[in-house]
């Protein structure tokens, strides 16, 4: 966000004459974010870093949460003084709801077109009989709950659909292995947090049932923690979407300057770089660690922190930047007659008010890095593009995320799926697209008969009766 933020300010095409400011809160993993929700209304003390902001003392616009949770109780506070809510990270469809969440954006695609795209997902690849299994918690519940009415409309049945929870008693979880072994589908959609399907994959493992073919939410399908769990084997051929990844310039230098004098009031750089470079900060405290010794530095780093080759949420919040300022600098910039919103006039520019960043956050539309648009549809929601990734194992016996299409929302129903031609590596361990079918297809001469009492996709193939004929596969019978 800062490096964002840097980039604007430098630019001297944007926001000419004025220069971002920005707060940045951390709430250290608590709920209590409602804290600083009203602190930004405020002005109050307990932000982790500031900047030389003095003129302009209301806060046009909040970046985040990352959670649905936190994002939901703090746009409701935020809607009230009409400022608007962008967030990277937040995909619960809930928030979609205009009504409730009037002053909401997001730079992630909605769960709703997740759980689309899976069912898509499925039907691409024939699977017409498929089990489905959630983690018993507001995410899984709802992805799993939009997945099957999405699926259902698509001509797919579901053979058993289950839920469970990593704090649920053992017995649950073999209650769920005892259905997976039974049953005769050998696709499982799984909407599940990484804890769940970790769980459930090491139960798979240690029972020795492989074969399956999952497809995976975007909670765990690029969950770095999965490669190292016991089951992980199971896993290797699984299917899921994540958001797009991109290319951000600069960013890895930026991040390798990092040094905690930037940012002496920050606990989180302090504890960041006493964990980095196993040494301590604090000179008057008697602790077992060496003292720091001034010249570490992030520049021969190879960590997570300056990995720039995965920015797929990351980049998320450069859109969500760039969108302010592109919203900032159109009513900077606003010509008398320019814009239908205000009836031909526009604001008052040395008084800025949330609301009419609002209305410019509506409209704004812009060319990200690699010519990716952003646009906010009339819910607040982003176009859906993901990646199609196949989890595939690694030279070194791990297992990583390979992107092996596309997925595009907005292209017409049969071209959503744009393929790259890298081959997908299969959960049935086979060279070929498993199957998970109830009945094979009738071949000529038969025709199908419903089986009574069973979804749709289970059926019987008879005889044609004398004197008539089928020459079609799969004809219904009529
Ligand atoms: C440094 O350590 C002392 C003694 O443990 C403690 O009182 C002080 O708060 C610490 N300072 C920082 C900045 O962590
Ligand atoms: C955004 O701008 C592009 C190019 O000017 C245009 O083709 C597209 O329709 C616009 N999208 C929206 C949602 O306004
Ligand atoms: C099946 O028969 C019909 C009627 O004779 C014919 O029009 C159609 O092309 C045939 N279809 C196939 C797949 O052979």
């Amino acid at each position: 966000m800062i490096f964002a933020i840097n980039e604007i300010n430098r630019n001297p095409d944007m926001l000419p004459g004025v220069k971002l400011g920005y707060k940045i809160y951390d709430n250290c993993g608590t709920m209590d974010i409602l804290r600083a929700a009203l602190a930004l209304l405020s002005g109050l003390k307990g932000e982790i870093s500031g900047s030389s902001c003095s003129e302009i003392e209301s806060v046009q616009a909040v970046l985040g949460h990352s959670g649905s949770g936190p994002t939901i109780a703090i746009e409701q506070v935020l809607a009230r003084f009409h400022i608007p809510v962008i967030s990277h990270f937040a995909t619960c469809a809930c928030l979609s709801n205009r009504n409730e969440y009037p002053t909401f954006f997001r730079t992630i695609p909605s769960d709703y077109y997740q759980s689309r795209a899976l069912a898509k997902l499925v039907m691409y690849f024939g699977w017409t009989w498929i089990g489905a299994i959630a983690s018993d918690n507001e995410y899984g519940l709802s992805g799993i709950t939009a997945f099957i009415q999405a699926a259902r409309e698509l001509g797919v049945c579901i053979e058993y659909s289950e839920l469970f929870v990593s704090t649920d008693p053992p017995d649950s979880l073999q209650r769920i292995v005892r259905i997976i072994r039974q049953s005769s589908s050998k696709v499982i959609m799984a909407f599940m947090s990484h804890r769940e399907i970790t769980l459930l994959a090491t139960e798979l493992f240690r029972q020795n049932v492989s074969d399956l073919q999952w497809v995976g939410s975007d909670a765990w399908i690029t969950d770095p923690s999965l490669a190292e769990s016991e089951g992980h084997s199971i896993l290797v051929g699984s299917l899921g979407f994540v958001v797009t990844n991109t290319v951000i310039p600069g960013l890895e230098d930026h991040l390798r300057q990092l040094h905690p004098s930037q940012f002496p009031n920050s606990q989180f750089v302090r504890d960041f770089w006493e964990h980095t470079f196993d040494c301590s900060l604090n000179k008057t405290a008697d602790t077992q660690w060496k003292l720091c010794s001034g010249s570490e530095s992030l520049q021969g780093d190879q960590s997570y922190f300056t990995d720039v080759s995965e920015l797929r949420f990351i980049s998320n919040v450069y859109k969500a930047v760039y969108a302010v300022a592109h919203a900032l600098n159109n009513l900077l910039t606003c010509k008398e007659g320019d814009d239908p919103s205000y009836n031909g006039n526009c604001p008052d520019t040395k008084n800025i008010e949330p609301w009419q960043v609002l209305q410019y956050l509506n409209t704004v539309n812009f060319t990200h890095k690699e010519g990716e648009r952003v646009y906010f549809d009339s819910n607040g929601d982003s176009p859906a593009r993901y990646d199609l990734v196949n989890l595939q194992t690694t030279r070194k016996g791990g297992m990583e995320g390979v992107t092996v299409g596309i997925y595009d929302a907005s292209l017409p129903d049969t071209n959503q799926f744009i393929m790259n031609n890298i081959p997908i590596v299969w959960g049935n361990e086979l060279n070929k697209v498993p199957e998970s079918v109830c009945s094979k297809s009738c071949l000529p001469g038969t025709s199908k008969v419903l089986q009574r009492g069973r979804p749709i996709c289970c059926y019987d193939c008879m005889p044609c009766p004398a004197g008539e004929i089928s020459n079609l596969t799969s004809k219904d019978t009529d």
